[in-house]
C-alpha cells in the first residue's frame, strides 16, 4: 500500500505500508516528523493528526464518535482532519494522500 505524505512545506514522501497496519504506524515506522502519537495509537493524544486530501475525503471509513471527541482537542484541526492512528490500512487505501501538520498538542 502505498501513501504519499506531505509536510508544510510542500515536501511529499512516499511510504509504504503493510495492510492491518495503522496509518499512524506506517507514519512512526518511516520516522515522519510531526506524527507524535504519543499516546501509541489508543485514540487518546490526538498528535497523529494528518489532512487528508479531498479526493481521499469520502473514500475513508468515518469518524467514530470517539475520534470526533479527540479531534477536537487536536491543534488547528478542520472538517479534513484524521486521527491517523484511526486509520486501518487495506489495499483500498492504496495512493491514499495526507499532509501533516506542522505542529500538533
Ligand atoms: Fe494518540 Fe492517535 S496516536 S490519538
Amino acid at each position: 500500500i502505498t501513501i504519499t505524505m506531505r509536510n508544510q512545506d510542500g515536501h511529499a514522501r512516499t511510504l509504504h505500508g503493510e495492510a492491518g497496519l495503522s496509518l499512524m504506524e506506517v507514519a512512526v515506522r518511516n520516522g515522519i516528523d510531526g506524527i507524535e502519537a504519543s499516546c501509541g495509537g489508543a485514540c487518546s493524544c490526538a498528535t497523529c493528526m494528518v489532512y487528508v486530501d479531498e479526493s481521499w475525503r469520502a473514500r475513508l471509513v468515518p469518524r467514530s464518535e470517539f475520534e470526533e471527541d479527540m479531534l477536537e482537542l487536536a491543534f488547528e484541526a478542520d472538517e479534513t482532519s484524521r486521527l491517523a492512528c484511526q486509520i486501518r490500512l487495506g489495499p483500498e487505501h492504496d495512493g491514499l494522500v495526507v499532509t501533516v501538520p506542522g505542529e500538533q498538542t
